[in-house]
């Protein structure tokens, strides 16, 4: 038995659907031409979600985190160029036309950013704001659409929606507002959310709770999402498969419980290195690597990481792949670090 997106009890009938990926990105590529440069921002992406799991994509800044985001919406500017292939539910988005993008965002994929105070009209109410969204995606008329409005607020967990219903954005705290976008979100029912820092710019305590917010809708909605972090506690706190990025690419991949017990790549390592007591540092921010990321405008032949990284041998001068080593863990290393237990001992 599972509850669907209306909240009533149903019986899944097709098993299949629960295991079949939703999402497969393959071999995505970004770069931004300008007359003097190229940065290529992503660099052969591919990886895979399931219908209602939580992914988290974790990386430095510059990693392509966001980039790779937008690029699954179509949400880039017109100097991205854009290849490689973003099936969802089997249908290709990449080189979709922008009508027929435009309706699928929201519907089909939506996405939550940072900054819910820039997200939101300060001129409108949440009401009417939450109303639009809709409308925009539902033949609802306005009476229907407000109360689909304020059971969205509900589903949200804001308290007295009937009443904030008619408040403006900055009457509202960034935890409230965040559950606004997140309600807006959520509108079209879409199967999969993208939260793209969705609660970096929120204090601790409220962080938690819109992480809450969200495992709680991917359970109850099936829902699936992809939280893109740099806060590695939160990643390992919530999410149930973990990509690591780095240059635009992925060079970790593993469900959770395994990346954080189980790190090969050298790169996840020195990101963990610092944080023996992940499990129990909870809000743990990526630390500071020696050393800078690649220029991306002129990225070495090779791993990327190799400047940066103590294993880096000649090998490194030919790029590894990103291949499956064991059983759902990929890595993107010819020096992949021993196994190690969960107390840290080499094995
Ligand atoms: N519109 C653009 N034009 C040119 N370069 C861009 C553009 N947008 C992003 N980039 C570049 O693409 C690279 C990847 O950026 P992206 O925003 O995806 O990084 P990120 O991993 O999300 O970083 P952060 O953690 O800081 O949000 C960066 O080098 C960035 O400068
Ligand atoms: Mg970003």
């Amino acid at each position: 038995m599972s509850i669907d997106r209306a909240g009533n009890d149903v019986l899944v009938t097709d098993p299949e659907s629960a295991t079949r990926s939703l999402l497969e990105v393959t071999d995505l590529r970004v770069y931004f031409a300008s007359a003097r440069q190229r940065v290529h921002a992503v660099n052969g992406l591919s990886y895979r979600l399931q219908a209602g799991r939580m992914l988290a994509i974790v990386g430095e800044s510059g990693s392509g985190k966001s980039v790779s985001a937008r690029a699954l919406l179509g949400l880039l500017p017109h100097t991205a160029q854009v290849s490689g292939s973003v099936r969802f539910d089997g249908t290709e988005l990449v080189g979709l036309p922008e009508r027929e993008m435009r309706r699928r965002r929201g519907a089909d994929i939506a996405m939550v950013f940072q900054d819910p105070a820039r997200s939101l009209n300060p001129t409108m109410r949440i009401g009417t704001q939450i109303t639009e969204a809709v409308r925009a995606h539902s033949d609802l008329d306005r009476n229907a659409a407000r109360d689909r409005a304020v059971e969205l607020l509900r589903l949200v967990r804001l308290a007295a929606p009937q009443r904030r219903f008619f408040e403006y954005p900055h009457q509202l705290s960034g935890g409230m507002r965040q559950r606004v976008m997140i309600a807006i979100a959520l509108a079209a029912s879409p199967r999969l959310l993208v939260a793209d820092e969705a609660t970096t710019a929120l204090d601790v305590t409220t962080q938690a709770q819109i992480m809450e917010l969200l495992l709680e809708l991917q359970q109850r909605l099936g829902m699936a999402v992809i939280m893109i972090t740099h806060d590695l506690g939160l990643a390992a706190s919530y999410a149930q498969d973990v990509i690591v990025m780095y240059a635009g690419r992925a060079v970790e991949y593993a469900q959770a419980s395994t990346l954080f017990t189980r790190v090969r790549m050298p790169y996840t390592r020195a990101l963990l290195g610092a944080l023996p007591q992940l499990e129990r540092e909870p809000h743990t921010l990526l630390p500071v690597i020696p050393g800078q990321p690649p220029d991306l405008s002129a990225l070495p032949a090779g791993c990327p990481f190799r400047p940066r990284c103590d294993a880096a041998s000649d090998d490194c001068a030919t790029a590894p792949p990103f291949a499956e080593h064991e059983p759902g863990h990929w890595w993107a290393c010819w020096h992949p670090a021993e196994e190690t237990s969960q107390d840290g001992a080499s094995r």
